[in-house]
């Protein structure tokens, strides 16, 4: 049994941004993201928690300002990624601090800070009508040495940043893909008192 997005009774009242959130393949390639909007992205990531308040977090920006810096990311980039990709107007790449800044121990919760801050990133973008795709499909040597990562420095993922495309043609992909998203139902992954109890029943979903 899986959530499908088109509104299911049981996810109807989750934030209205995390609603209109998903990952687009396709960005308007005509549109920049102002400095100002750039900025308050930045500002979202930032106020995530962090173990010990380290933010671990760390963000690469690259716009279409500077085409050949832009490419530079693109270059970075798995082939299935590298087309659609480039109709971002930013792409960003995203950089965890190993180590901790008190005393250098491995901090075992930096992937995890960062994801968090990503994802206030994500949503801030969503109500600045702006879309994000995450990817992991990149090279991580060849990123670390093109963009000159410090030691202890591991770069986690690339960021699309940019504008839906707003022809009609557009919107009818937009839905058919919309349709297509699934999730897997709370009974799946939401355990009571132990691993692989339920903790809500899934009748009681069907009965909302
Ligand atoms: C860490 C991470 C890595 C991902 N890597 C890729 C990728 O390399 N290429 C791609 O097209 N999508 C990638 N995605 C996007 C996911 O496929 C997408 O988030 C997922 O299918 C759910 O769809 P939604 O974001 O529209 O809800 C990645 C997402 C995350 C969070």
């Amino acid at each position: 049994m899986h959530i499908e997005s088109t509104n299911t009774e049981q996810t109807n009242e989750v934030l209205p941004s995390i609603k209109k959130r998903w990952s687009p393949r396709e960005f308007d390639y005509t549109k920049k993201i102002s400095q100002e909007n750039l900025q308050l992205l930045f500002e979202a990531a930032c106020w995530a928690p962090s173990a010990n308040n380290e933010q671990p977090w760390n963000f690469i920006v690259v716009t279409k300002d500077e085409p050949e810096q832009f490419n530079k990311m693109i270059a970075i980039l798995k082939e299935g990624n590298k087309l659609w990709a480039s109709t971002a107007s930013a792409l960003i790449l995203t950089v965890a601090s190993l180590r901790s800044s008190y005393n250098n121990s491995e901090n075992f919760h930096a992937l995890y800070d960062l994801g968090a801050s990503v994802a206030n990133l994500t949503l801030q973008a969503t109500e600045l009508n702006i879309y994000v795709h995450q990817m992991g499909g990149f090279y991580h040597d060849k990123a670390e040495k093109v963009f000159q990562l410090s030691e202890n420095s591991k770069s986690v993922s690339v960021i699309a940043v940019g504008y839906l495309p707003e022809d009609e043609n557009f919107e009818a992909r937009k839905e058919e893909l919309l349709s297509k998203r699934r999730r897997k139902s709370l009974d799946e992954f939401v355990f009571r008192n132990n691993w692989g109890n339920p903790f809500f029943n899934i009748n009681d979903f069907q009965k909302n």
